[in-house]
């Protein structure tokens, strides 16, 4: 895996330690790189009403785009249980910046998964505009 996805990753696994997963004690972390080489992160943050809950992809998406931030190279996710790999909200989540994102989380204890989002997420929804 490139030497930048592994510190994406990193990123993400330090991330989750200030999630608010009361509920489900899950402790998720993500991190977002832009195309400028910049990473910004996020957790998730659930809700005493459950359906309120986000992800820990979409929170760090969101803290990138209130940065001015825009164009994404990669997503990494992180948990301490291995397998978590992007709910499909959060896929269109990503899906929205590009079909060309790739998609980092852990497949086991060991090894790693690199997916694009067009894979995750094919045939995704569209709002009128050209494939991007
Ligand atoms: N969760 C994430 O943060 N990202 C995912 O990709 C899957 C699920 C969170 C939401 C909730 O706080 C907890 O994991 C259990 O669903």
């Amino acid at each position: 895996m490139k030497t930048k996805y592994k510190e994406l990753l990193e990123e993400a696994r330090k991330a989750r330690k200030k999630a608010y997963s009361p509920y489900s004690k899950l402790k998720v972390g993500a991190a977002v790189l832009t195309d400028k080489g910049n990473i910004y992160t996020g957790v998730n943050a659930e809700n005493a009403s459950f359906g309120l809950t986000n992800c820990a992809e979409r929170t760090a998406i969101y803290n990138a785009l209130s940065c001015g931030e825009k164009k994404f190279k990669a997503v990494a996710v992180f948990s301490d249980k291995p397998g978590i790999a992007p709910c499909g909200a959060c896929r269109q989540v990503i899906y929205e910046f590009g079909s060309d994102i790739d998609v980092i989380f852990r497949k086991n204890s060991k090894n790693y998964t690199v997916k694009k989002i067009s894979e995750l997420l094919p045939d995704a929804f569209r709002f009128g505009r050209k494939k991007r």
